[in-house]
């Protein structure tokens, strides 16, 4: 377990040493932030909560990311991030949320449940060891409320880009050019599903999202500036893949599945 954490580590630490800049793409970060958003604002409804956990702050570190939206529901945020850079960037762009360095596999800083509401967007699937995705999920279910609410999203396997690019990015030196950072084990959404319910968690919602071929779409983002009219056309035309959710096809086209889970009442 610790030769994985070390692995993970020096692989986060290099994308971070290569600078956070190059992921700073004012459009594509509206376009995630918007999908995570509308989707969350859909299961949610106009639901507060004390007290929010966001378990990685790389949305926060490079753009906007979720943390307004989550302060607007939640009376407190809390968000934390493996790598201490990001957590502190995220602090200083967000300075209305606590943050911290930790591990999402070992929440050693929360001893009893405090979260009502906890957003995992896409930090579960970077784990070299498929039972670290158990064992976060665990963790995430010990540290909420009973009543509280988990939102977590995984990289879907059975998009055949994911599956294809998980295999090259499990090769460290490949982990680079199109695929920038290291991708872990991850898996279909109605394995997911079993995973938060061994956890404890009752599952109220499930989805894809994010229907575009993402690798050509987030480069595509560089050459359009948000808000300008080529760049509104361009947010229009990525929205309009959202569509494909209608579609049989779904699981093979959605980039990410997405769970809402509830920690049962006392
Ligand atoms: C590149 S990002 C992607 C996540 C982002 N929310 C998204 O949807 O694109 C992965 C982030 O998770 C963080 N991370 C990786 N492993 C982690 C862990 N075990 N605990 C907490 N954060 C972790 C990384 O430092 C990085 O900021």
């Amino acid at each position: 377990m610790k030769d994985q954490g070390d692995f993970e580590e020096r692989q986060w630490q290099k994308m971070v040493d290569g600078g956070l800049a190059d992921f700073s793409i004012p459009l594509w970060r509206d376009f995630c932030d918007g999908l995570h958003l509308r989707l969350l604002n859909n299961w949610l409804g106009g639901r507060r909560f004390e007290a929010s956990l966001k378990t990685d702050l790389f949305d926060e570190a490079v753009g906007v990311g979720l943390a307004n939206w989550i302060c607007s529901v939640s009376v407190r945020m809390e968000g934390l991030d493996l790598m201490p850079t990001i957590a502190k960037r995220a602090a200083d762009r967000h300075p209305g949320i606590i943050t911290r360095q930790a591990d999402v596999r070992f929440l050693k800083a929360y001893p009893t449940p405090c979260f009502d509401l906890i957003v995992s967007n896409s930090t579960l699937d970077h784990f070299k060891d498929e039972s670290d995705l158990s064992v976060s999920l665990g963790e995430l279910a010990r540290v909420l409320v009973p009543g509280g609410l988990l939102f977590v999203t995984l990289d879907n396997p059975q998009n055949p880009i994911v599956s294809i690019r998980n295999r090259r990015s499990s090769v460290p030196s490949k982990s680079t050019g199109l695929i920038p950072y290291f991708m872990g084990c991850t898996v279909p959404r109605l394995e997911l599903i079993r995973m938060v319910q061994d956890a404890g968690l009752t599952v109220e919602r499930s989805d894809y999202l994010m229907h575009l071929p993402r690798v050509l779409f987030l480069h595509a983002s560089r050459l359009f500036a948000a808000g300008s009219p080529s760049g509104r056309g361009m947010m229009g035309l990525m929205n309009s893949f959202e569509l494909l959710n209608k579609l049989p096809t779904r699981s093979r086209t959605g980039h990410y599945s997405a769970v809402l889970a509830r920690k049962p009442d006392a």
